[in-house]
């Protein structure tokens, strides 16, 4: 948990009335933790969980209650279409399933989350692409996902460099680590994403260079609208690298956009 503790730190001391998103929430056990540790005696922020099973979202809503967790809020939705708050503070995605994990980026991306801290699930798309006769990397890449198991892995380290790029691409400083310990859990990349700048120019430009190279196209670049580069498209960049966030006043309108 002392890896959320900045980003709570950071948004509780900016904003009187933080908004933390646990997207694919499943029983809320997360939200339930950075409610205790981090908004209980704070008496102030909401935590938002999104879960796509009623069953989970009733059984959090009731141990809340029981709780008296009364600014925790629950959503029985798609994370691609739940009724998000104009304004997110942090966004959490703790193994949201496969391309759950990019609608969760895509939410935070769209609501201007300052921090994002996604630990991803098992990931079958962008294997399946690799697998595909149009995605066919030219040189010796392809060499590195001839074989099932080795596209499963490198489909999976794909997906997440390209999620870590394209939160820098929105601006975001970006650190991947582990989660926990390698004994407890094969699901341990946890991608902690802070924004600093309204967007990140060589970023998406290196992005968009790595979709054309590799011949990928995941959920999350297809719903931003990322495409792929044409050639030389990485050297021919020009204007300055990145853009400032305008930071908002203390709670002002707090628009970054
Ligand atoms: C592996 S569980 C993780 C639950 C919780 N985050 C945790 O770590 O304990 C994944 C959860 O995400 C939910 N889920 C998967 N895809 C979803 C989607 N697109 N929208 C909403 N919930 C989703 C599943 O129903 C499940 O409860």
């Amino acid at each position: 948990m002392g890896l959320l503790r900045p980003a709570m730190d950071d948004v509780q001391a900016r904003h009187p009335n933080p908004v933390v998103v646990d997207a694919g929430s499943g029983n809320a056990y997360l939200g339930f933790v950075v409610y205790e540790l981090f908004l209980k005696d704070a008496q102030a922020g909401e935590l938002l969980s999104i879960e796509g099973r009623p069953e989970l979202t009733e059984r959090a809503k009731g141990r809340a209650e029981r709780l008296h967790f009364d600014r925790m809020r629950f959503q029985t939705a798609h994370i691609d279409a739940a009724q998000y708050p104009e304004r997110i503070h942090v966004l959490m995605a703790l193994h949201a399933c496969d391309t759950a994990t990019d609608d969760a980026l895509v939410a935070a991306i769209k609501h201007g989350a300052d921090h994002v801290a996604v630990v991803p699930c098992c990931q079958a798309e962008v294997a399946a692409q690799l697998k595909e006769k149009r995605a066919k990397p030219a040189g010796s890449i392809s060499l590195l996902f001839q074989h099932p198991m080795h596209r499963r892995e490198f489909g999976s380290h794909l997906t997440n460099v390209i999620r870590a790029l394209t939160l820098e691409s929105f601006g975001y400083q970006v650190t991947v680590t582990e989660l926990t310990g390698w004994e407890h859990s094969l699901k341990n990349e946890l991608i902690l994403g802070r924004r600093v700048h309204r967007d990140n120019r060589r970023a998406k430009l290196q992005l968009q260079a790595l979709l054309a190279e590799t011949g990928v196209q995941p959920r999350l670049t297809r719903l931003l609208g990322i495409t792929p580069a044409t050639t030389g498209a990485v050297e021919s960049s020009e204007g300055p690298e990145v853009e400032p966030v305008v930071e908002p006043g203390p709670e002002s309108g707090e628009s970054q956009a």
